[in-house]
């Protein structure tokens, strides 16, 4: 009678056991995204500048002071403008198709541009 008392109840116990440990599954993988969302870092707007310096300034005016140098590149002011400073419009634009540009700045790199023309004088 015991014993099949408890053999009945295994099953029981087992599916709780399995029940916890999804759910405790289920916390870990929340809390790793919502680790992964969260920012990293704080984007660092005088790294955007160098990046900029580097990668984009052969084509885009990207400070004040500069001339175009190629016609159809708006400069960075008036991207800046046309995105309302607004560093994670700006930052989403960056990492988004980018026709004329062999390559797409993201991550960081878009982060820390983006901060680095949302700065920019309005
Ligand atoms: C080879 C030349 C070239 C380089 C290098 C270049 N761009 Fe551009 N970029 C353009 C041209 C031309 C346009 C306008 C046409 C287009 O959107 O493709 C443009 C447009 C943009 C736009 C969109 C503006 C809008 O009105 O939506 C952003 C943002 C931008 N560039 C950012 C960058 C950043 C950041 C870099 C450096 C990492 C960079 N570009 C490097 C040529 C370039």
């Amino acid at each position: 009678m015991r014993i099949e008392c408890t053999l009945r109840l295994l099953p029981r116990a087992a599916k709780e056991v399995g029940v916890l440990h999804r759910s405790m599954l289920m916390a870990a993988l929340i809390m790793a995204a919502v680790v992964m969302a969260a920012p990293a870092r704080a984007a660092d707007a005088a790294r955007g500048r160098s990046l900029a310096q580097a990668h984009c300034a052969g084509c885009h005016v990207i400070a004040p002071h500069m001339r175009n140098e190629v016609a159809d590149s708006p400069p960075f002011m008036v991207i800046a403008r046309k995105y309302g400073f607004d560093a994670s419009v700006i930052a989403h634009v960056i990492a988004g198709p980018h026709p004329k540009m062999n390559f797409s700045p993201r991550g960081a790199d878009a982060a820390d541009l983006a901060a680095y023309i949302a700065a920019l004088p309005h």
